[in-house]
């Protein structure tokens, strides 16, 4: 499986809801995995007033960590001991082991591979005269990692990365920038790792790929060559109108890009 640290997919299980005098207060219980070893799970109870998190319960720790004031007493007393301990390895048991390989089963089967593009941009700065972009494309589930290596070497500074952005349907997207400075030799990748893939991705920039630049002057060449046919029609039209001894000064329309070049 992949290297990625998939404890960030959670299960929630049950929730209760309670309101007393505008006072809004719920629990849940949630078996975090990155794998379908049961021995991997770990069993949350959260429990929440006003949607603020108040008490939480941890099964790697076994313990109760309060998050306001007024609830130190109860855990105090409430949130520990034998038996206590005793009821939520049980309820770990019925709840997580069961469940989570058939959710992790679920998840493999449904898993979208991202679509990689990775592209040279426009640096956002004038202190980095590169930047290249890294996109991944249409993956689920929403849990990725998208890092750039320098000659093998894990860059961290000047990268600059969007969240995992919905789609609408049920995938995502990301974008992960890199502004540096190019040096001959150097070889600069971007490795995706995701569920869908059984070992990181790896995309190697080739420097030789067009640059913004080397798009514009494609774009001004195409606009020239239109430029020209026009130009030559112009002529063509101009000598048939003066062959029949019409109009002299013809005017030349020319397409609105070819004045922007
Ligand atoms: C539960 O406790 C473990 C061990 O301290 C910790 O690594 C983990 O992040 C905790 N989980 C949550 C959701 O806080
Ligand atoms: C918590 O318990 C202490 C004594 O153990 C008591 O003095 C205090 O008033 C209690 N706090 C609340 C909010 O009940
Ligand atoms: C990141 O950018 C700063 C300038 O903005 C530069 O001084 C620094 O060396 C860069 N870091 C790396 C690792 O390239």
């Amino acid at each position: 499986m992949s290297v990625l640290n998939f404890s960030s997919i959670h299960l929630v299980l049950l929730s209760s809801l309670s309101v007393v005098d505008g006072y809004f207060g719920h629990y849940e219980m949630r078996c975090g995995f990155s794998s379908k070893d049961p021995h991997d799970v770990e069993f949350l109870i959260q429990v929440y007033g006003n949607k603020k998190l108040l008490v939480q319960y941890n099964s790697t720790t076994e313990e109760c960590t309060v998050y306001t004031q007024w609830m130190k007493n109860f855990t105090e007393t409430a949130c520990k001991g034998p038996a206590f301990l005793a009821e939520r390895r049980e309820e770990m048991k019925k709840y997580c082991s069961s469940n989570v390989p058939v959710v992790y089963g679920y998840l493999l089967d449904k898993t979208v591979e991202p679509y990689i593009r990775l592209r040279s941009v426009e640096p956002f700065s004038t202190r980095h005269p590169a930047m290249l972009l890294c996109s991944a494309y249409g993956f689920y589930p929403k849990p990725i990692r998208v890092t750039w290596l320098r000659d093998g070497q894990e860059v961290t500074a000047n990268v600059t990365s969007t969240e995992e952005l919905a789609n609408g349907d049920w995938t995502y997207q990301i974008h992960s920038h890199l502004e540096y400075t190019p040096t001959s030799g150097e070889r600069i990748t971007c490795m995706v790792e995701h569920f869908s893939l059984t070992e990181p991705k790896l995309y190697d920039w080739d420097p030789s790929l067009p640059k913004p630049e080397r798009n514009k002057m494609v774009i001004g060449a195409c606009g020239l060559l239109l430029g020209v046919v026009f130009i030559a029609a112009g002529l063509i039209y101009y000598r048939k109108k003066s062959t029949a001894g019409g109009v002299l000064v013809p005017t030349m329309v020319l397409p609105e890009s070819y004045g922007a070049i």
